[in-house]
């Protein structure tokens, strides 16, 4: 393989950087060998890069290769001289609350906490729920599990009791670690008593309950492990265990079109490989460089940029607990400033809501540290889009908007170093990375050549970071992502191909929600709903919202014996909050007599998106309609909206 000495970082010479991309397309393969010797720390080399069975569902990467996740992080650095380099900046939630952690003291503390696991009996392979705050201490318990092979689950801090306890007893976990309180935006959200009601929904399930005390404002159930406490006592020196490649990592719950929220498990070494090798190449990152992804870890991207690509990489990574307007609009960008960052990586959201507070927040801080903004979770709006590169970027950064999926465990597509020579698309994810082979296929699954086109997006070869299965159900794994069309995985986005053969992404063709870059399926909040006594039936679709990117519409039929009051609507959306969480709470409740449904009973789903999108001349073909004067009365019932 050509140009293999510098294997990620752009060579001045574009010509040279094309030929080595070019060149590692040929043999992915060859460039993951070879990436894999480089970057990761292997306590016995593999014996085959990759082997796959798609047929099967199958992908293994460096089977037999064995190593440990939390060495390759942390030991590895601190042996090579860098343990008092920063390796996590703590901004906590009260402005001007900074904590500097090095790589020798982020050992010791991974060490602690990876010893008060193995005393709660934690074993290799077994899975420890983290339902906590953005702390440090969540790094600390995600690399203690790393440390002794277990295998951890994070649950986002803003899911309810019930979310909580379905993914503690989907994973079968047998230790909780959590927090009295967690803390964001100045609001406190008591973890610690959410925990205490998903557990009573599974009694027996969870045998100790290690608690954080961030606020030391909730007094600790009797049978609490307290957690500094703990670790203060515990050694700070721990065996590391070793783990196959292919052993898991971590699990993580996502939302598909149907059914419950599936655990896709992430194993060792093909994602830590991954999540370094996009982190480096993607963000540009240099040693010494202040890195900031501004991601919660209860997320796919908190795991992959905010924690373990970082580390991998032996960087300096910022913890962010607060919110982006706290205490004011300028929070972001006064800490750009305070820290030096040099890559800022968040999401559309966030943005949408800085723009409309104005730029005067941005303007008043000093952003020259800044080189590379980073953008992921959902489409970017292109003037939005073009707010972060001319007005928080100075026209000086390059924009990386990076499409990837929880599935995928690292960044599959992204406008590639040249973009900015090439020419800015705004909105377009561009060019895929290294070994992704992106295919646009129609819905007859034959592939649409060519440029110019769009069509449902699948990937041909699968890559070291993706998911391997689904925790307890490969079945599912299979049906969701390998078998719409054999041999290739299916995302279930949709995409153009440019005249340039660039890539955008157009959005999800399946029944899956982007609410605030928070990924969540209809049929979840469908069945939330149905826990409300009054309600027979409904059918939720997303919607353009300004600031959330898609809001969330709720189409309900109440049952006939069932009289509402003025309270229904709210109560409805309170059931919801409940079952899932806050951000899940549907912004619009709309009470129908009838759903569209076609003779067959299936309903149209198709036709409420353009209701609630206020598209109402683009209905399309309402005769296969079983009722056509349903379209009507929603309509009607709409305007309360307007
Ligand atoms: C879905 C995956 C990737 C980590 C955060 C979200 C959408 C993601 C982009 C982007 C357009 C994007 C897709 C994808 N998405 N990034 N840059 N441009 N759409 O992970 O919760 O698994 O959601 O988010 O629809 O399928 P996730």
């Amino acid at each position: 393989m050509a140009a293999s000495a510098h294997a990620t970082s752009t060579t001045d010479d574009d010509a040279d950087y094309v030929a080595y991309y070019n060149d590692c397309m040929q043999n992915p393969n060859a460039f993951w060998d070879q990436q894999a010797r480089q970057r990761l720390q292997w306590r016995q080399l593999y014996d085959k890069v990759a082997d796959h069975n798609l047929a099967e569902g199958q992908i293994r990467w460096f089977t037999n290769g064995k190593l440990n996740v939390a060495e390759n992080c942390i030991d590895r650095h601190v042996e090579s001289g860098r343990g008092d380099a920063t390796a996590l900046i703590y901004e906590a939630d009260e402005p001007g609350t900074t904590q500097h952690i090095t790589y020798k003291e982020l050992q010791e503390q991974v060490n602690r906490l990876a010893n008060v696991l193995l005393q709660q009996g934690v074993k290799q392979g077994d899975r420890v729920c983290l339902y906590l705050p953005m702390t440090p201490y969540a790094v600390y318990a995600m690399l203690a599990c790393a440390r002794i092979g277990a295998i951890h689950t994070l649950v986002f801090a803003g899911f309810s009791e019930d979310a909580l306890a379905a993914r503690i007893s989907d994973g079968d976990c047998r230790v909780l670690i959590t927090a009295d309180e967690s803390v964001r935006g100045g609001k406190k959200i008591p973890l610690r008593q959410i925990a205490n009601d998903a557990l009573a929904q599974i009694p027996g399930q969870v045998r100790a309950v290690l608690v954080q005390e961030r606020t030391g404002k909730t007094p600790p159930q009797a049978y609490d492990i307290k957690l500094y406490e703990a670790m203060a006592a515990a050694s700070p020196v721990a065996e590391s265990a070793t783990v196959d490649a292919e052993d898991g990592l971590f699990l993580l719950y996502t939302s598909g079109s149907t059914g419950a929220p599936k655990g896709l498990l992430h194993t060792s070494g093909g994602y830590l490989l991954y999540a370094g090798y996009t982190h480096e190449h993607f963000f540009d990152y240099k040693p010494g460089d202040i890195y900031a992804c501004l991601a919660d870890v209860g997320w796919i991207t908190g795991h992959t940029y905010v924690v373990y690509g970082p580390l991998v990489n032996g960087a300096t990574t910022v913890i962010f607990e607060s919110v982006p307007t706290y205490p004011d609009a300028s929070r972001y960008w006064e800490m750009v400033e305070r820290l030096r960052i040099n890559q800022l990586y968040t999401a559309p959201t966030a943005l949408r809501l800085l723009m409309k507070q104005g730029d005067d927040f941005v303007q008043k801080h000093d952003r020259s540290s800044l080189r590379v903004l980073g953008s992921v979770g959902e489409p970017i709006n292109p003037e939005v889009w073009r707010w972060f590169h001319d007005v928080v970027g100075n026209k000086q950064c390059r924009i990386a908007d990076t499409w990837w999926q929880t599935e995928t465990g690292g960044i599959m597509m992204c406008p590639s170093p040249l973009a900015s020579k090439e020419g800015h698309k705004p909105g377009a994810a561009m060019h895929p990375a290294v070994g992704v082979v992106p295919l646009l296929l129609g819905t007859d699954g034959q592939e649409i050549k060519g440029n110019d086109v769009e069509g449902l997006l699948c990937l041909r070869d699968p890559t070291p970071g993706m998911a391997r299965t689904v925790f307890g159900n490969h079945k599912r794994f299979c049906e969701t992502y390998w078998s719409h069309f054999p041999g290739y995985y299916f995302t279930g986005d949709g995409a153009k191909r440019d005249s340039e053969g660039h890539y955008h992404i157009t959005g999800r063709v399946d029944d899956v929600i982007n609410v605030s870059g928070h990924r969540l399926g209809t049929a979840e909040v469908e069945s939330s709903l149905l826990l409300h006594k009054g309600v027979a039936e409904s059918a939720v679709v997303g919607y353009p919202h300004d600031v959330k990117g898609e809001g969330i519409c709720a189409y309900v039929i109440l049952r006939a014996d069932f009289e509402p009051t003025g309270n229904t609507a709210k109560e409805l959306k309170e059931v919801v909050r409940h079952h899932i969480g806050a951000f899940a709470s549907p912004d619009r409740v709309q009470l129908v007599k009838d759903l569209p449904k076609t003779r067959s009973g299936k309903i149209m789903r198709r036709i409420l998106r353009k209701i609630a999108s206020n598209q109402l001349n683009e209905l399309g073909d309402l005769s296969t309609l079983a009722e056509p004067k349903v379209v009507d009365e929603i309509i009607e019932g709409h305007k309360e909206f307007l």
